[in-house]
């Protein structure tokens, strides 16, 4: 960590994007992050008040689905030319843009998708030095319509045989127009432009890096939880993780962690977090043993939305009554705060779905609400990190890169992965069949080429033979998928060794499994999870 104080100037040098509703848009903001400049996103038509007061370096415009040939499509706030900062529009950001300076915009039903090279005819503060081959760059364009005028300030400095004005720019006022998209992979120097635009054009400095938001968020909770006690609910995932290192670093022994065993963890999943937050960084963990309770609950549920309700509140219960425990032990000091693991998506999606702009919104929460009674203080240390700098973040602090690294594990855990109803029994196969197709991804290097991978237990027997006897037993499913945002996903190819490898290792190691499947669906039509 560096040893100067960083404490309020990393956010100083900062950029808003303005989202006009573009299924990229979060990916200009990781992009400019990873620039190591702080921005946030806003919906295009937040207050102008919000505008001004966010003391931007600079404003990029998002592209969007609509056409400024529609009544009431998206407008750039007048406030955004009024700062006298850069402006970069993006797409549908550019065409609103040039719309507003005078220029021409084409409406088409047509669209161009995919990858194009551009002829860079001219120059601009902004292209300087970038390109991929002499005059040309390689790009990804998603557009209908496009700019076919430009503003008569404003200079053409690129273009496609399809496309005229694929860049434009007016170099005086620093306001530039990009037809594609710089914040996908597939434009090969859409990094190089976004970190030319913040840090050459707006002037932003890199502050904003992992070791900095480290030193920065430690010296405010310090500041802001002062001599108080907090508690935290730790289910050993990335994001709850990193809050205990990050609050563990700041107060010490006033964080009290809780973790709860509810009996539907992957196998030794309960020794291996207090083994690292409890036993290697002295983190205060409590560990709750609510097995009985959860399976007590469970028991003749088959629905799975009920079994997830039931384990969620049961969660809610089990976590209140052991809040209530720590409150009553923590040598009188009562708990005022309560921490959480909420990231920078949360908050951008929740915003969009009070703007009335949302996509479909996560249905799945770890946690649902605690009851009122509890009547914590909230901090949410994460709130403005994507998930790619938090776990940067849990590295920094010095989390193990596996825990770090590892798979999304559903709150409701083993609940949804034994179809309809949970019995230890079905619990205990599952867990391990599940550790042995994990130890077989490890060992092959699978693991890390696959987003989620797990096994599923079905509750039907099959016949088998073993050795000269015949075996009535259960089946296990195995499931492994590719993603990168687990909205849709593909099946993963694993090789046949390996599957097979697996699938021997079960049923050989597993007396209770007479058969293994492997789940060939990808999503949609299926879901990830089977339940
Ligand atoms: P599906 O099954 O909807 O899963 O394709 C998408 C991602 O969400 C996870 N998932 C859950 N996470 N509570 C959670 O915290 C849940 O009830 C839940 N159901 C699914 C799933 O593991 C995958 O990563």
């Amino acid at each position: 960590m560096t040893t100067a104080s960083a404490t309020p100037t990393i956010k100083q040098d900062r950029i808003l994007i303005l989202d006009f509703g573009s299924q990229y848009s979060q990916l200009i903001a990781r992009r400019v992050r990873d620039s190591g400049v702080f921005c946030e996103m806003f919906p295009y038509d937040i207050d102008t008040q919000r505008i001004t007061d966010f003391g931007a370096k600079g404003i990029i415009l998002s592209g969007g689905p609509e056409s400024v040939h529609e009544d009431n499509s998206p407008r750039i706030n007048e406030a955004v030319f009024e700062l006298g900062v850069p402006v970069l529009g993006i797409c549908y950001g550019m065409q609103a843009m040039a719309e507003r300076f005078g220029g021409k915009v084409h409406g088409s039903d047509i669209h161009e998708f995919g990858a194009a090279t551009i002829d860079v005819t001219g120059n601009c503060a902004l292209l300087d030095g970038i390109e991929d081959s002499p005059s040309k760059l390689n790009v990804w364009m998603s557009h209908g319509d496009k700019v076919i005028e430009a503003p008569s300030d404003f200079d053409i400095v690129a273009s496609t045989p399809s496309c005229p004005i694929a860049i434009m720019a007016n170099d005086d006022k620093q306001y530039y127009g990009i037809q594609f998209h710089p914040e996908v992979t597939h434009t090969l120097q859409g990094q190089a432009l976004l970190g030319r635009f913040v840090h050459q054009i707006c002037g932003c400095a890199g502050d904003w890096t992992p070791d900095n938001i480290a030193e920065m968020r430690i010296a405010q909770l310090k500041e802001e939880i002062g001599d108080k006690q907090v508690l935290l609910g730790l289910s050993g995932g990335v994001d709850s993780s990193v809050v205990a290192a990050l609050l563990h670093k700041a107060i010490g022994d006033q964080l009290t962690c809780v973790f709860v065993d509810n009996g539907l963890l992957r196998l030794h999943e309960g020794d291996q977090v207090m083994q690292v937050f409890a036993e290697n960084m002295g983190v205060k963990v409590v560990r709750v043993d609510a097995e009985e309770r959860f399976l007590t609950a469970l028991a003749g549920e088959s629905d799975p939305e009920k079994k997830r309700k039931i384990i969620g509140k049961t969660f809610i219960d089990v976590f209140a009554d052991s809040a209530r425990d720590v409150s009553a032990n923590t040598d009188g000091q009562e708990i005022e705060y309560l921490a959480q693991g909420t990231i920078y998506p949360d908050v951008i999606e929740s915003a969009k779905s009070h703007q009335g702009k949302a996509h479909v919104i996560k249905s799945h929460h770890n946690v649902g609400g605690l009851p009122d009674d509890l009547s914590f203080k909230l901090i949410e240390p994460l709130r403005d990190l994507f998930k790619d700098e938090v776990r940067k973040l849990g590295i920094t602090l010095g989390l193990p890169a596996k825990m770090i690294y590892r798979h999304p594990f559903p709150g409701p855990g083993l609940g949804v992965r034994i179809l309809g109803e949970v019995k230890k029994e079905y619990a205990d196969v599952l867990r391990l069949a599940d550790a042995i197709f994990m130890q077989e991804l490890e060992r092959s290097g699978w693991y890390d080429k696959t987003a989620q991978a797990f096994a599923v237990f079905q509750p039907i027997k099959s016949v088998g033979v073993v050795g000269d006897g015949r075996r009535y037993a259960w089946v296990i499913a195995l499931r492994a998928v590719e993603t990168v945002d687990f909205m849709t996903a593909r099946f993963a190819h694993l090789p046949y060794d390996l599957i097979e490898t697996v699938s021997n290792r079960i049923m050989n190691e597993i007396k209770d499994v007479s058969r293994v499947t492997y789940d060939v669906s990808s999503k949609p039509p299926a879901t990830i999870e089977w339940e």
